[in-house]
């Protein structure tokens, strides 16, 4: 894999930018009814079927919430302040000059001395999602749980994100949308990383890195022959849904083909972001519940995960926080490059070893219902080619891409092991 981006290519015109921008427009426009046509017609199917499951399943009862946890406010710091926590945010800025948003949970009644005895871990979220992934459940979210452990918890987030933001690019500037997934793995990671260590108050040397989905690919391209030089600054790596080879989802859903497909024809869906209509919409009805059932929907179409295992009343609570700002370029790079899941193939050279002693501790957590990446490929890579890497993996039964970070029991199915993992490999 190369190790920097050819941002050459990159130059269009006036004209042609002008050209893309209008095609893209009504092609995204025409794009998304077929989609929502087919959403909907799923959505009447899986109505069915549930109706035959309810009638076979006993609900689990979950926590009663107060009627402030089942307001829809898309801020993070509204929920936690409802259990005496602070979330703080930051700005951090890349190299390139991409301006971060990265959050962290804070305890303001707790003692400065307190506080420097908190180790820091931080929190990369997936594609399309962002921090609020993390903790958007309060209570029953891996980062309040870390929070409680007695760690010091940040929620990164990468560039564009929530909001387009550099500093001096405007996001109308199709050169604002020149990155893709190396850029993030070598300018946002270390950023983050760097943020998190100068500014936490135990004067750790290195984070713990929690990343789910496309945040574990940030962590295995950098981590792959320390690429960028930040192995020493990672103490452990915990990957959930961990996206290094791909599913067989990308070959079977058709929308997902026709993305890829397109994702190189500029015309289609421009040079910019990817469906910048989606963040609109959120922006202005995004604590609508019908905002909700229409995200749930195309996403439980497209990507074939559902709320099974989700706690119904926080169901909407994830959508305040997602879907955020992506460059097409890092769309087409998922879907259509060399490198990324173009036919189902691995974001790094299979048959090779990528890790060696100087790796920190890794721990896999594999949902094993996921079509969207496949983790016992993975598994598999780790058992034949990583002789010198410590590692460890949980697979979960009935789990699927979303619920390591969303299901009712994630503090005990995913929490728990990480938090036993770090202290049997790394705080001994
Ligand atoms: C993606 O896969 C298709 C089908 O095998 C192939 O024709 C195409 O060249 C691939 N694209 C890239 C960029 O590798
Ligand atoms: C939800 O997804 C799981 C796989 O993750 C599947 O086994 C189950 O049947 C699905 N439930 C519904 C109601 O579609
Ligand atoms: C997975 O779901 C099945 C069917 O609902 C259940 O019998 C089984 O106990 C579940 N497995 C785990 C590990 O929770």
């Amino acid at each position: 894999m190369s190790t920097s981006v050819d941002h050459r290519e990159w130059d269009y015109s006036k004209s042609k930018q002008r050209v893309f921008n209008v095609t893209s427009h009504i092609c995204t426009f025409l794009f998304l009814n077929v989609l929502f046509t087919f959403a909907v017609f799923n959505a009447i199917l899986q109505w069915l079927k549930s109706l035959f499951v309810r009638l076979n399943r006993k609900e689990t009862p979950t926590d009663p919430k107060s009627k402030a946890e089942l307001k829809l406010i898309p801020d993070l710091n509204y929920y936690f302040r409802l259990y005496g926590l602070q979330v703080n945010t930051y700005d951090v800025t890349t190299d390139d000059g991409y301006v971060l948003t990265i959050q962290r949970i804070i305890d303001p009644q707790e003692s400065a001395e307190d506080r420097a005895k908190r180790l820091p871990i931080l929190c990369v979220h997936g594609l399309l999602q962002s921090s609020g992934s993390f903790c958007s459940s309060g209570k029953q979210s891996l980062a309040y749980y870390f929070h409680q452990q007695g760690y010091d918890v940040w929620l990164g987030n990468n560039r564009c994100g929530f909001e387009a933001k550099h500093t001096f690019l405007s996001p109308s500037d199709h050169k604002m949308w020149d990155w893709d997934i190396i850029d993030m793995a070598q300018k946002d990671l270390p950023a983050l990383i760097e943020h998190v260590l100068i500014s936490c108050d135990s004067q750790a040397e290195s984070v713990t890195l929690v990343c789910h989905s496309q945040g574990t690919t940030q962590g295995f391209i950098t981590l792959d022959s320390d690429k960028f030089g930040l192995s020493s600054k990672i103490n452990c790596f915990v990957a959930l849904s961990p996206a290094v080879f791909g599913g067989e989802l990308l070959e079977k859903r058709l929308f997902i083909r026709f993305i890829a497909w397109m994702s190189l024809k500029k015309f289609f869906f421009g040079i910019n972001s990817f469906i910048p209509f989606a963040m609109t919409m959120r922006k202005y009805i995004g604590t609508s519940k019908a905002y909700c059932q229409l995200s749930y929907m195309m996403f439980n179409y497209l990507f074939d995960w559902n709320d099974t295992l989700w706690d119904q009343d926080l169901k909407c609570r994830h959508f305040l926080f997602s879907p955020v700002y992506v460059s097409m370029k890092l769309m087409a790079w998922w879907l259509n490059s060399k490198e990324g899941f173009n036919q189902s193939k691995a974001i790094l050279e299979p048959k090779k070893q990528w890790f060696d002693s100087t790796t920190p501790p890794i721990f896999l957590v594999i949902p094993t219902q996921d079509l969207l990446v496949d983790g016992r490929s993975l598994v598999g890579h780790m058992k034949s080619y990583e002789p010198e890497c410590r590692y460890s993996y949980i697979y979960l039964e009935n789990y699927s891409h979303l619920d390591v970070l969303w299901s009712k029991s994630v503090i005990d199915d995913v929490g728990v092991p990480i938090i036993n993992f770090l202290e049997s490999e790394v705080y001994k």
